[in-house]
């Protein structure tokens, strides 16, 4: 599956675009400044956004191809990011390390999805944040992109579920709207969008 990205982010064309995604780019309202993990990041056009906000952000994606994408697209913008080659599959998360995380369209094997979603809470500073952005299974219907696998897509109570209590939903919602994000994100599109802070241990 890693191949899979190495060669899909091996084209000149950047795979999502080089814009953030629209819900973060609308609604990313995390107060001050501070430390952000963008998982599952690929060609790192949502860390870049953060990064010219003035946060201190560190991409992770198991794609090296990806990942020097986004190197290359930061340095485009004049800002600095960190990458960070890792497979969620093995990655440990260090407690309270995280004012913020970002996952934007980091579709993962069910299984593997609910032990990362699970761990974000801790991975958190009190207070922090998650803002995360996934196709919903009504997406198969548009086919304007996304996994074709039904299991690999969320849903809010799912979401929800996965990540455990402690949190206050800021939002929580199933989205349709159109997107016109590279080549491979176009056309009207279902996808939940959570954004939440860490409320308790
Ligand atoms: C649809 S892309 C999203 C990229 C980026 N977040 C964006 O919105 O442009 C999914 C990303 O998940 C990454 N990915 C998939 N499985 C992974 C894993 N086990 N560990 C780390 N990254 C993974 C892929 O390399 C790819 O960059």
């Amino acid at each position: 599956m890693k191949e899979h990205w190495n060669q899909r982010f091996a084209e000149a064309e950047f795979a999502y675009g080089e814009a953030p995604h629209v819900s973060l780019a609308e609604r990313f309202c995390t107060p001050g400044t501070g430390r952000v993990l963008c998982l599952a990041e690929g060609q790192g056009r949502n860390a870049v956004h953060i990064a010219s906000l003035g946060y201190d952000v560190t991409a992770l994606d198991y794609s090296e191809v990806g990942l020097e994408r986004a190197q290359e697209l930061a340095a485009r913008h004049g800002v600095s990011i960190q990458t960070l080659k890792a497979d969620l599959s093995t990655y440990s998360f260090e407690p309270e390390a995280w004012d913020g995380i970002v996952s934007i369209f980091g579709h993962l094997p069910a299984a593997l999805r609910a032990r990362v979603n699970a761990q974000l809470h801790a991975a958190l500073k009190p207070g922090g944040w998650l803002q995360l952005v996934g196709y919903h299974p009504k997406q198969l219907e548009y086919g304007t992109g996304g996994p074709q696998e039904p299991s690999m897509l969320y849903t809010v109570d799912g979401l929800k579920a996965e990540l455990g209590p402690g949190w206050t939903y800021v939002v929580a919602e199933l989205v349709e709207r159109e997107l016109e994000e590279g080549p491979y994100h176009r056309g009207m599109s279902a996808f939940v969008h959570v954004l939440a802070h860490k409320t308790s241990n």
